[in-house]
């Protein structure tokens, strides 16, 4: 049978995966259905038809799994703001979703059968001191033709206006963004945890952040974790895995502002030596500011190219004994992880965004003589299906 835009089939939702649905099956045809829990029995409606497969929303519950609440926020669900896929999973199934994602990715692409649990990160808290939902400190409102901010439906440039997001930090929460409206096509919003939030009207404006005992001075559109508490909790994580000791050398590769380098060069001592990888003008800048009183250095350069041989040698050179590598959602790649595996390092943290990149990188060091040494995994974005992953590696049977 084939689907159509807006056909509605009767299904029962098989397991989540990656990307915020669950797989379905109707006569042959796959269906990724958001809005529906495993085990449930639904109405999807097609909302997208590929080649062998087609989207979909649960439009109708007909038989609803225990882990189903009722969703915290009015503006989500079928065909409204697309910002949480899971608004309809209780907490504690929200985190077990994730932990089947990143277990099947694994098992998949890097044919790994590994047990995952997510961890929770701490609440932030509101200003009444009670835990918040509020996880996100930076949040980009698109304005509609109106002129109202609000945020887009899934897989769509359509702006769905809305009073509140449950999930932006308390402080952006208060700005006046909601009740009036803009002449921009966008508004920024940022809540860095040194001042109270504020529109972004220059992305370059310095803020300040922060972890690990540093202050981190960075630009307003520049990049750092949008959970408050997840900086913290991810160095912490990285240092727990590498325990680096005194005159080790390390690398922090994607390292942004500094946030990884600045805490290994505490453990490192002045005997150590941290270089840092970053390819963003403004990342730089900040690194260079923020690390000037540690033995760090810093190289402008995309980690591709500062690994590469060439004339000789590569700019960032082996033997090196820690590697942290932090790269966007394209993973790391063939050539970097085969770089990083060939550096004589007796560790590798690897922390990610993406579990189906992580997973692929996983694969590439497998084939290189390394392996999975732990897996921890974050829950930094909750009410979304993403998922921060830190993964230990070393060379096999060290
Ligand atoms: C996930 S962020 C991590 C930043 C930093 N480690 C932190 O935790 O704050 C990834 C960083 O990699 C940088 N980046 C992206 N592609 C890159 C590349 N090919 N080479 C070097 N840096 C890159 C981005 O500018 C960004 O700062």
């Amino acid at each position: 049978m084939t689907l159509l835009e807006l056909d509605r089939v009767e299904v029962t939702v098989g397991a989540p995966a990656h990307g915020g649905h669950c797989v379905a099956r109707h006569e042959g045809m796959v269906l990724f259905v958001r809005h529906a829990l495993p085990g449930e029995r639904v109405i999807a409606e097609v909302t997208e038809v590929h080649r062998g497969y087609v989207r979909a929303d649960a439009v109708e519950i007909l038989e609803a799994s225990p882990d189903r609440v009722p969703a915290p926020c009015p503006w989500s669900g079928p065909n409204a703001c697309g910002g949480c896929d899971l608004q309809h999973v209780s907490p504690s199934a929200q985190l077990q979703w994730k932990a089947s994602v990143v277990q099947e990715l694994l098992a998949r692409f890097a044919h790994l059968d590994q047990v995952v649990r997510v961890e929770q990160l701490p609440s932030p808290v509101g200003a009444d001191g009670e835990p918040d939902t509020g996880w996100r400190t930076r949040v980009r409102y698109t304005v509609d033709a109106e002129g109202r901010a609000g945020l887009r439906k899934h897989r769509s440039h359509e702006v769905v206006p809305i009073e509140r997001c449950m999930i932006a930090h308390p402080g952006i929460r208060a700005l006046p963004v909601l009740d009036r409206t803009w002449s921009t096509d966008a508004v920024e919003t940022v809540a860095p945890s040194s001042e109270p939030a504020f529109v972004v009207t220059d992305p370059a404006r310095p803020i300040v952040e922060r972890a690990v005992g540093h202050d981190f001075t960075l630009a307003a559109g520049g990049f750092w974790q949008v959970h408050p508490a997840a900086a913290q909790t991810l160095a912490d994580a990285v240092i727990e895995q590498l325990a680096p000791k005194p005159g080790e050398t390390a690398w922090d590769l994607y390292g942004g502002a500094g946030l990884f380098a600045a805490a290994l060069a505490d453990h490192l001592g002045v005997t150590g030596q941290v270089t840092l990888v970053e390819s963003a003008p403004d990342g730089v800048a900040a690194a260079r500011q923020n690390l000037a009183q540690l033995p760090v250095r810093i190289l402008e350069s995309t980690v591709e190219r500062a690994l590469a041989p060439r004339r000789g040698k590569p700019a960032v050179n082996g033997p090196v004994d820690l590697v942290v590598l932090d790269p966007p959602r394209t993973g790391a790649g063939k050539q970097v992880v085969t770089a990083v595996a060939a550096s004589g390092a007796r560790a590798v943290s690897y922390v990610a965004c993406d579990p189906a990149a992580l997973a692929r990188d996983l694969a590439t060091f497998a084939g290189l003589g390394w392996e999975l040494a732990q897996l921890r995994a974050f829950d930094c974005f909750p009410f979304t299906h993403h998922v921060e992953c830190v993964a230990l590696l070393v060379p096999a049977g060290s």
